[in-house]
């Protein structure tokens, strides 16, 4: 199938699953997951490169190894409070094409050899297209990586630390709205005239929703669109559950509660991208291209504190970053660059661009955030948490 059948493939598949409703309708939940993860059609699921330059979007791992290698220096404080009798052990949700995690394991390989020795690094990826990509890039670690299709696969206990970037943005969610005083939810169903999806407006079609916003003290404006991501809070519960000692660390963009629903986001945060462009039109490239939406941080903190996981350090990439010492792979490489005689200093110039994209508030530096939760380390005193209350003068 060619890209156009396979795109009518799937638009069969959606109002096919619609005409099973007696209102011949889905929940907008049901349709991101359909547009994402369908078999074969979805935008996961199916042979298309998405992550790079010739692709749809760019993640921080796109923008150079730098970002691994000092995602590796934070593992490399973290580790040593989880070992278990066998080693060392990492399990990274969502890796995409796999370069962060080569990106985390080379680094480890050059400068920890200790914990990379005694380190198993553990994958799970949903989509087959990227799992195929990852056992190519990872094929240097090969002995250190295991795949798994489901988080019961990990030993138990679990000790270690569960890793995600841009994981949480790609789960789907539910779209509702504040309408006539009350909460209401966003169907999707088919035009037949205008051969278009359209958007309904009815009742809740799950008593959860209602509850998510009261529980966090969130009350929408009139007229106010919101998504509510329950996947993200299932998920939570059950890494934090697994977890039996040790971290998780998630990095995402999104905001507070508060933040991510205050009036001045009235539409949502539902966005789209194709060959890099960004829309926030969900019912065009069907399966072609991603659709994501902002993270409720709160939310993976409540969830996470009911499965008694402790939110450590929730901070912004850039702070995260800048603490973790990226600077350093600046002076590094300049270094290096002085040692090969390269007056121009190419590599330098590329990997302070990089390191300006990654952690410049326009950029990536604000509005990802990182989120470090711990359970069972009992108390320590982490030298990333010494450096911030330096900061703040405590
Ligand atoms: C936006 S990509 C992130 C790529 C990568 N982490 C990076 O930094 O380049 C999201 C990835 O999460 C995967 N994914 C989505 N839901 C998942 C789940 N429930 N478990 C594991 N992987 C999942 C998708 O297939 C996709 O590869």
């Amino acid at each position: 199938m060619n890209v156009e059948q396979k795109q009518q493939a799937l638009i069969n598949e959606i109002i096919h699953a619609m005409s099973k409703n007696t209102m011949h309708r889905i929940t907008f939940y049901d349709y991101m997951k359909m547009a994402l993860y369908y078999p074969e059609l979805g935008y996961y699921t199916k042979d298309k490169l998405k992550i790079g330059k010739n692709a749809d979007f760019y993640t921080s791992t796109s923008v150079g190894s730098v970002f691994g290698k000092t995602i590796a220096n934070h593992f490399v404080e973290l580790l040593p409070y989880t070992k278990n009798g066998e080693g060392y052990s990492i399990l990274e949700m969502g890796g995409g094409d796999g370069r962060l995690a080569r990106d985390v394991l080379n680094e480890m390989k050059k400068k920890h050899i200790g914990i990379y020795e005694k380190l198993t690094y553990y994958m799970l990826e949903t989509s087959p297209y990227h799992k195929n990509i990852q056992h190519d890039n990872l094929k240097h670690h090969i002995n250190h990586v295991i795949w798994i299709n489901d988080v019961k696969e990990l030993p138990s206990p679990f000790e270690g630390v569960i890793f995600s970037n841009e994981l949480v943005d790609a789960f789907p969610v539910h779209k509702v709205i504040q309408r006539n005083g009350k909460l209401q939810e966003i169907y999707v169903s088919w035009d037949e005239q205008e051969s278009t999806f359209e958007e309904i407006v009815d009742e809740l079609s799950n008593e959860q929703l209602e509850t998510y916003f009261k529980e966090q003290d969130i009350i929408l404006k009139e007229g106010q669109i919101a998504e509510i991501n329950l996947e993200a809070k299932q998920w939570m519960q059950t890494v934090g559950e697994k977890l039996h000692r040790g971290y998780i660390v998630t990095i995402d963009y999104g905001y507070p509660a508060e933040e991510l629903y205050a009036s001045h986001r009235h539409e949502g945060t539902v966005m789209c991208y194709y060959h890099h462009l960004a829309n926030d039109n969900p019912y065009q490239n069907i399966g072609e291209q991603d659709i994501t939406t902002h993270v409720n941080f709160t939310a993976l903190q409540n969830i996470g504190e009911q499965v008694r996981l402790e939110t450590i350090w929730f901070t912004t990439q850039s702070h995260f970053l800048l603490n973790n010492g990226i600077l350093n792979y600046l002076h590094e490489i300049e270094l290096e660059s002085m040692e090969k005689r390269d007056l121009f200093q190419d590599e330098a110039l590329k990997i302070n661009r990089a390191i300006r994209q990654l952690i410049t508030p326009g950029e990536m530096g604000e509005t990802f955030k990182v989120l470090v939760q711990q359970k069972n380390v009992g108390k320590q005193s982490y030298r990333f948490l010494t450096e911030v209350w330096k900061q703040y003068g405590m």
